[in-house]
């Protein structure tokens, strides 16, 4: 991955911060965003080809904030990873508006504003984007609804975009099954009690008896991002133990 200049959104944590981490490590140069500074610096403190900026994917002006900081940093860029998340766990009845537009607000229209502010970019490089998704966006999940059809949406997205954006730009998405990270008591706001009863739950759903730990599944995204795969296009790869079959 050397020569290669890669933003990953929700790089602070978890998935992302795995992600970031591995790109680093194959040579890639790595932008990580998040809301806060005190865990991006922990991260881009791990590696030196890590710089942290921080950006709130709520904010739609962050779009283009994160593209010109990659552009000054590097002047190119070869991969967009749309990895941060919001999360909702809730009973219809009791999903409010503000709840589903927030949700809607950075699964889908942040995903889609700093796809577009990357666009022309990554034509230039002839790059690409990985968006991650989930399970449940394509394995309904009772409170999960929203959440789950934020993913679908991005399912939808991701396919659209690779016929939109081809031959120039490749997109794909990671799906995770249940992945131990700071999810469940940060974006589905459970408390650890909760968040330890969901994952006992959850690990006699996954037919290979193990949640997922973040190099699963940023394995995959950096697959998807090598140049060396380049023949793959309009993905959403299950990486999730069996779950969502
Ligand atoms: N873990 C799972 O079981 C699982 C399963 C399926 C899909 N996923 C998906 O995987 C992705 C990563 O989640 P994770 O499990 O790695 O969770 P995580 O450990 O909580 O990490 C989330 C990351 O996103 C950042 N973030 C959250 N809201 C943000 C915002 N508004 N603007 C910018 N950054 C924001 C967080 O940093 P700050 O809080 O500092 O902003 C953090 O770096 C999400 O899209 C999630 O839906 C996770």
């Amino acid at each position: 991955m050397k020569n290669q200049n890669v933003i990953v959104t929700g790089g602070s944590s978890g998935i992302g911060r795995a992600t970031a981490l591995e790109f680093a490590q194959k040579g890639a140069n790595v932008l990580i965003t998040g809301r806060r500074l005190s865990s991006l610096e922990e991260v881009a403190n791990q590696h030196e080809n890590i710089v942290a900026l921080v950006a709130d994917s709520a904010d739609p002006a962050s779009a283009n904030l994160i593209v010109e900081k990659a552009l000054t940093l590097w002047g190119k860029i070869d991969v967009l990873v749309n990895n941060a998340g919001a999360g909702l766990v809730s009973p219809l009845e009791a999903a409010t508006e503000k709840q589903i537009n927030d949700l809607f607000a950075i699964n889908v229209t942040a995903s889609s504003l700093l796809a577009t502010a990357a666009i022309p970019h990554l034509r230039a490089s002839k790059g690409s984007i990985v968006n991650v998704t989930s399970a449940i966006g394509h394995k309904p999940s009772p409170h999960l609804s929203h959440y789950g059809a934020s993913k679908a949406a991005l399912e939808y997205l991701t396919r659209a975009w690779s016929l939109e954006l081809a031959p120039d730009i490749r997109v794909n998405a990671v799906s995770p099954g249940p992945t131990d990270s700071g999810a469940l008591t940060g974006m589905m706001g459970l408390s650890e009690e909760q968040a330890q009863a969901v994952q006992e739950q959850e690990k006699d759903m996954i037919p290979l008896k193990r949640r997922g730990v973040p190099e699963d599944i940023s394995r995959w995204i950096v697959m998807l991002a090598d140049p060396e795969t380049a023949w793959v296009t309009g993905q959403v790869i299950d990486v999730d133990g069996g779950f969502a079959i």
